[in-house]
This record gives structure tokens, C-alpha cells and sequence, in this order.
């Protein structure tokens, strides 16, 4: 019997069948299915080129880095950009991708480094207007408008000299060769890895703007995310000033560090102080607020955990958080109400974390149940008190990484006390104290429910 000469394969699945259908029986997508020639399995005859292999203590020089000069995007990127890698710099529309690479792309070029910028969103003189207003009509930045990857390649190619190529966006960006348009899977998929490519033979820094798509992912399913060698996310809420540049994946340095932005009439401006931004609103002696000493990355952030309850009559409150996750939200409302006797199933509970930003930590626990309590208790915290720790099931506090950031930044900003998880001594090491701030140490949740209830009582009674 002939051997069938071509197959069918299902562009989403990858299923094999041998007749053309108009939906794939494996995954249901439906058009997918696409005719693909039968090859012969390559058997290997000859054998290959002898690969080397070496001693895993070798000498290695660290790869040369470039640093913008932005201090809080060079932070993120590990000390710069580092040569012949990728960057996917993703955020949603609007957030102001365009205008940080617009500027740490001139801050490099200033340094005498050749910078290019494709533009495929924005025509050249949209991008001039916005340069001028940012104050860099000066810089030896080289722009260009294009969507055209075969050009753009092509003209790559003899960039040697370039330290950095930006590619503004990655969405934009079409190979005539894949039979499909701008943004999807297989163009995003194939024009990254042809400009990825180029960055490694040609060996300067690559970064490619990723607009992010409605349900958070980066268009082309998290394919970019594979390829490059660092992702970052630029986020932050529109109603708010400021922004977040967010490392999550980074080759060449640590993740989970952040960069805070400003954004002003005249572009981003970088916080160096971004307690004193997320405080900057903040009024004292108002019940149901209390001050989380977090840590983002290396960095530690004082914010203010905001928490309102109203009077619920219908019998199913609700719970709504902004900055926090609402599961930690029950489960701490659940440890107040069962192991420290405080009533909160009949209020709806709104918590905020003040300024916009995303906290992830469990540390923040015991800054939650302080702004509940106050709350509960209709006492205000100690405007002067910042909070930390971690709370489990039973009511019992935590102890948290980096307390001693934690507690530097309090006293930095004029904190006079810290209330945290009771210190115990681990080996022979004991948590110290930066001078001049007092510490509260709390064992149990209840303990901090007593202080409010202590308090609410005295001025009652
Ligand atoms: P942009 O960099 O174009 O966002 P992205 O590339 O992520 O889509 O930023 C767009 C927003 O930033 C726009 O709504 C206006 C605002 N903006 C300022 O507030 N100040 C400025 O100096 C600039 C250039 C932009
Ligand atoms: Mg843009």
C-alpha cells in the first residue's frame, strides 16, 4: 500500500488525523486543521560535530551590562541591560510603556550608545511630539516607523555597533512568510524569535514591548514569556500617579525587585522614597486604618491598609478588597471572628490598600487584622504604629522575612513603634532593633483584638 504523502495537524492541539475536518475532534477549535506534508523520519547517518563539554568551575566573566541611568529600571533589569539578551517589557495600554523606553532609550543614547527605536504603534511624529515634551528632542536616539519584520531584520543585521534595539510593539510586528495577522500566536511567536536571534549574533541588548490582552496574558499565550530572558510588567492603576515596573522572570538577576514611577506632565519621574508617596495622603487617628511594613522585592514599602464596615441587613455581607487577595481577606476574618470573639459576619467588610498598590505578602496579616479591629472597635491605631507578621489558623502570629528592613524603614519615615510577631531566638541570633524604635511584640491575634477592645473600653467606661 502507498504510504499517505500528506497529514492533517491541528494548529491549536496538535492532533494528526488523516482527513481535512472543519473542527478538531481533540480540542473542539474549530478552522484550525491544516494540510502538512508526510517527511520521511529522519534517521541521523552521518554524525554531527563533536560538541564540547567543560568543567562546571570554569572562569566565566559576568556579561557585560549597560545601565540606562534610570536607576529604577536598571534596578529592576539586575545593574542594566546585559548584552545580546531579550526583555519583554509587557503592561496594559496606556500605562506608559512607550514613554519609560522613550526615556531610558535617550538617557543610554546620551551615553554615547547606539539606540535604536521601532516604532510599529506610533507614526514618527507622534513619537517626536512626545520626545519634545519629555525634553529629549536632543538625543542621538535613531527612530524609525516599521512593522515589517523582513525589513527590520534586515536592516539589524548590520547593526553591530547598536547596544540596545526596541521594538514598541511586539503585537505590530509581522512576518510576511506566516500566513497570518499582526498579534497572533504565530507572528508574535515567529517575529520574537527572528529578533531574538538577531540580539544573540549581533549581540546587542533586545527589548519588546507586550501589550497585555484583556484577561492579563501577553498576547500569543505566554509563548514570549518562555522566550525572553527577562519579564517585566510596568503596572499601576490609571486613577493613580504612580507606577510599578515589576520584574518576574529575570536570567541575569533577581526577580520580585521593583521600580516606582511617577507620572508627571513631563514623563516619569523615578520615587526613590515610595513610603513617603504611599503615606503622603494618609490622616491619623481615623479608626479602621493601620500602616503595613511591607517588602516588595529588596525594598521595603510602608503603606496604609484601609478598612471601612457598614451594617449588613440582608443577611449575605460582602467582602470587597482592592490591593489584597480576597481568600487571606475570609480566612483572616474567620480567625478574628472564631479565636479572638470579634463579630464581623454581619458587616460588609471593604478593604484598601491606600495608593494603588498590589500587596502579595502574608506579612501584611497582622496590618489587616489591626485595620479590622480598629475598625470593629471604632478605636484608631497608634497613628506612630507600623505593622508586620503573619497570621495562621489559630490566631497565632509569625514571624515574617526581613524584619530588620522593615523596621529600618519605620524609623527612617518616624515611626516610633513597631507592633510584629514575638521574637524568638533563632540559633543564636536575635532580632535587634533599629534605635530609637519601640517594639510591641504580639504572640496571638487576640492580643491585638484586646488592645483595641482595651482601649474602646477605657474611653467608654
Ligand atoms: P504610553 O507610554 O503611550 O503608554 P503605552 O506605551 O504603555 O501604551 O503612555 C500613555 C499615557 O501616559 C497617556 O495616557 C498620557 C500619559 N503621559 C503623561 O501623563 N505624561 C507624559 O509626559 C507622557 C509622555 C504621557
Ligand atoms: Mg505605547
Amino acid at each position: 500500500m502507498a504510504k499517505p504523502t500528506s497529514r492533517f495537524v491541528c494548529q491549536s492541539c496538535a492532533a494528526i488525523t488523516a482527513k481535512w475536518a472543519g473542527r478538531c475532534e481533540a480540542c473542539g477549535e474549530w478552522n484550525t486543521i491544516v494540510e502538512e506534508a508526510v517527511q520521511a523520519a529522519p534517521v541521523i547517518k552521518s554524525t554531527g560535530r563533536r560538541i564540547e563539554f567543560v568543567d562546571l568551575a570554569g572562569s566565566t566573566e559576568p556579561p557585560p551590562r549597560a545601565a540606562t541611568g534610570i536607576a529604577e529600571f536598571d534596578r529592576v533589569l539586575g545593574g542594566g541591560l546585559v548584552a545580546g539578551s531579550a526583555v519583554l517589557l509587557a503592561g496594559d495600554p496606556g500605562i506608559g510603556k512607550s514613554t519609560l523606553l522613550l526615556q531610558a532609550a535617550a538617557a543610554l543614547a546620551k551615553t554615547g550608545k547606539r539606540v535604536l527605536y521601532v516604532s510599529g504603534e506610533e507614526a514618527i511624529e507622534q513619537v517626536r511630539l512626545r520626545a519634545r515634551r519629555l525634553g529629549l528632542s536632543d538625543s542621538k536616539l535613531e527612530l524609525a516607523a516599521a512593522i515589517n519584520l523582513r525589513d527590520i531584520a534586515g536592516s539589524l543585521e548590520h547593526a553591530t555597533d547598536a547596544t540596545l534595539v526596541v521594538i514598541d510593539s511586539i503585537q505590530t510586528m509581522w512576518l510576511d512568510t506566516i500566513d497570518s495577522a499582526p498579534g497572533t500566536v504565530g507572528q508574535v511567536r515567529a517575529c520574537s524569535f527572528e529578533l531574538i536571534r538577531l540580539a544573540k549574533t549581533r549581540n546587542f541588548s533586545l527589548v519588546l514591548v507586550g501589550h497585555v490582552t484583556k484577561e492579563g496574558a501577553i498576547a500569543g499565550p505566554r509563548v514570549l514569556e518562555h522566550m525572553v530572558d527577562a519579564v517585566l510588567y510596568f503596572e499601576g492603576d490609571r486613577g493613580h500617579q504612580f507606577r510599578i515596573l515589576r520584574g518576574v522572570k529575570n536570567r541575569f538577576g533577581a526577580t520580585d525587585e521593583i521600580g516606582v514611577f511617577e507620572m508627571t506632565e513631563r514623563g516619569l519621574a523615578e520615587v526613590a522614597n515610595p513610603s513617603a508617596l504611599f503615606l503622603a495622603e494618609r490622616r491619623g487617628n481615623v479608626a479602621g486604618s493601620a500602616v503595613f511594613a511591607g517588602l516588595e522585592g529588596t525594598r521595603p514599602v510602608l503603606v496604609e491598609i484601609q478598612c471601612l464596615l457598614a451594617p449588613n441587613a440582608s443577611g449575605s455581607p460582602r467582602r470587597s478588597v482592592i490591593g489584597w487577595e480576597a481568600g487571606r481577606l475570609g480566612m483572616l476574618l474567620a480567625v478574628l471572628e472564631t479565636r479572638c470573639g470579634l463579630r464581623l459576619s454581619a458587616s460588609d467588610v471593604y478593604l484598601n490598600v491606600a495608593g494603588g498598590l498590589r500587596v502579595t505578602e502574608p506579612a501584611a496579616d497582622l496590618a489587616v487584622a489591626a485595620a479590622l479591629a480598629s475598625a470593629a472597635c471604632e478605636q484608631p491605631a497608634d497613628p506612630g504604629m507600623v505593622f508586620f507578621g503573619e497570621v495562621g489558623l489559630s490566631g497565632e502570629v509569625r514571624q515574617v522575612a526581613q524584619s530588620e528592613a522593615r523596621m529600618k524603614e519605620a524609623q527612617k519615615l518616624g515611626f516610633e513603634t513597631a507592633c510584629l510577631p514575638r521574637r524568638v531566638a533563632r540559633g543564636n541570633r536575635t532580632l535587634t532593633a533599629p534605635d530609637g524604635l519601640k517594639l510591641h511584640e504580639i504572640g496571638h491575634l487576640s492580643d491585638l483584638v484586646a488592645r483595641f477592645a482595651g482601649k474602646a473600653g477605657a474611653t467608654r467606661g
